[in-house]
């Protein structure tokens, strides 16, 4: 089926197709919506075939005039009257028990419809053309973010549906407000949009926001709107939302910035950043409303794979903001400001570093390890593994697609610029895996953690401590210890121990220097009471 992009003027073929009992892409103030005849079930089925969307999930039905209401349900209510008569034509969805008119599988087999008089002049001359109400989900494929433009329509339906009309871009940017009614008093939110809790509890007594909009439904629970049990919204791309003001944001990300990442910030925020990759959505809670789903589809399309986004508040249409990104983010929203306590681990092979992780993971510390995530980077199949062969070539492989530690090592000994290049490849992965891990014990509350990294400077990882403890020794004493421990020659331990920081280095770019003189207790001691002394943790 080749898909025909309609206009204004060319809109008698979009009300011909709805008339035939075909689903077509049409503008809306809020977002696209894939329409058909609402009393059609047999239409109604082709648009849940083309979005790919469970059956249970009913559609909303759009009318071009309030008086076209009254036979699509049971009976309006005043208070319902008053909210149409506020906020229609607009981005208001409000639920109601269906008549018989109205077909199970349009009411995905509830006892109601939701029902929904557009403001857009095309929708409008659309629905009056066509002579029924109009039962239309947003037009995207199931799951993806709602399309604002007849573009992003044709993109997810190019090929499934006879047409799609160019209305421009939707100037709300994210769907209607839903809301049903518990008595004849109070108005419940199921879906946050720009007519905002706010307004209506200017004409409701009483209006509640369902917890579904800001929390995740419990398992088994039923959900009161069926569209809030299924995943929406999402690009391909992952997406971390952030809560915290401009500077703090600015920070968590930075720190964590790396190759395919992106990040969405208010236009305001843009200054605080020194990153092509980071966008404006916006300087308002409208505004962002407006750019959001446009801006998570270009992102994909640009090829990020990470989109970090400041969240807005929860007021007004950012609630509306805030609901879209959570299930974007499925779920996952930091706090920015939560303070982690990060003390950097570092120092000389051999001189005892492993002792003293020891002794502040048995003081509450969270331990990761950079030595452990550098070998993880670089699995067999990593992303990280295909950048080092591509620099280097197949040499550095073992026959089994892993790296050859060996080979690998020889080369970074022996040639200062391809260590140089090696580092540039392997680094911003190690970064990355590291703040993984720290997010992930900040998730579960563990926010004093301790970072053993040989190459914290190196890295860059320095940047990001709170406090750094390098641990050294006589060189002889490290010399002996790293023989025996890795079995390798005196050459071989002898070239390691050359290429490391000197104890100089370390005194005067560490904010305490553990001194081992050769006893296990000794050092034991010199951690357990520098981590008494560590300086305020708050
Ligand atoms: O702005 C909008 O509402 C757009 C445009 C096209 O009008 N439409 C839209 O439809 O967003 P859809 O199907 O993508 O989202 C409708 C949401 C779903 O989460 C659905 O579960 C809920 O409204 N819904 C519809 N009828 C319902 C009902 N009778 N009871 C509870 N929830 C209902
Ligand atoms: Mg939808």
């Amino acid at each position: 089926m080749i898909t025909k992009l309609l206009t204004a003027e060319t809109l008698d073929e979009a009300v011909f197709w709805l008339q035939k009992g075909e689903p077509v892409g049409i503008p809306t103030e809020t977002v696209y919506g894939l329409g058909c005849n609402a009393f059609d079930a047999a239409a109604v089925c082709k648009v849940f075939a083309a979005k790919g969307r469970p059956m249970d999930n009913p559609l909303i039905v759009h009318i071009a005039d309030k008086a076209e209401w009254q036979p699509l349900v049971r009976e309006i209510p005043p208070l319902a009257h008053a909210l149409a008569d506020r906020f229609w034509p607009g981005p208001l969805t409000i639920i109601l028990p269906k008549s018989d008119l109205i077909p199970a599988e349009t009411a995905g087999g509830l006892q109601t419809v939701g029902v929904r008089f557009p403001a857009h002049p095309l929708a409008q001359e659309i629905i009056r053309k066509v002579g029924v109400p109009i039962a239309a989900p947003s037009a995207n494929r199931s799951g993806s973010p709602s399309p604002t433009t007849a573009a992003h329509v044709m993109a997810d339906m190019n090929g499934r549906i006879p047409a799609v009309v160019d209305g421009g871009r939707c100037f709300c940017g994210i769907e209607s407000t839903v809301i049903a009614f518990d008595d004849a008093d109070t108005v419940r939110v199921l879906r946050p949009g720009f007519v905002t809790a706010e307004q209506l509890a200017e004409i409701a007594p009483k209006v509640i926001v369902d917890d579904a909009v800001l929390a995740k439904l419990e398992e088994g629970k039923a959900a009161p709107s069926p569209g809030m049990k299924y995943r929406h919204y999402s690009p391909n791309a992952q997406v971390i939302m952030l809560n915290g003001d401009a500077e703090t944001v600015a920070k968590y990300i930075s720190l964590r910035f790396s190759h395919g990442d992106c990040a969405l910030v208010y236009d305001s925020d843009r200054a605080l950043y020194h990153s092509d990759a980071v966008y404006g959505y916006g300087d308002t809670d409208e505004s962002r409303g407006a750019q959001l789903f446009a801006r998570l589809r270009e992102m994909d399309e640009l090829g990020f794979s990470r989109i970090f986004v400041r969240a807005p508040r929860t007021d007004g249409v950012g609630l509306a903001v805030y609901n879209r990104l959570l299930r974007a983010a499925g779920y996952d929203v930091r706090d920015t400001a939560a303070k982690i306590y990060l003390v950097g681990l570092t120092g000389q092979t051999g001189a005892g570093k492993t002792t003293v992780s020891e002794v502040f993971a048995t003081h509450g510390f969270a331990v990761i390890n950079a030595d452990t995530i550098a070998r993880d980077v670089v699995q067999a199949g990593s992303a990280c593994l295909a950048e080092i062969t591509q620099a280097f070539g197949e040499s550095l492989l073992l026959a089994d697609g892993t790296l050859d530690r060996k080979q690998s090592a020889k080369l970074i000994f022996s040639d200062a610029d391809a260590k140089k290049r090696y580092e540039s490849i392997i680094f911003p992965h190690i970064t990355k895996a590291v703040f993984n891990a720290i997010d992930a014990h900040a998730a579960e509350g563990r926010h004093r953690i301790l970072l053993d990294a040989p190459t914290l400077f190196e890295s860059g990882l320095h940047t990001a401590c709170d406090y750094i403890v390098s641990v050294v020794a006589d060189e002889q004493d490290r010399l002996q210890r790293i023989m025996q421990r890795d079995g390798i020659s005196a050459e071989v331990a002898v070239a390691r121990i050359a290429s490391q920081h000197t104890e100089e280095f370390f005194c005067s770019h560490t904010d305490a220097v553990l001194k081992n003189h050769g006893t296990v207790l000794d050092l034991v001691s010199q951690a357990k009471l520098l981590i008494a002394r560590l300086p305020d943790m708050n």
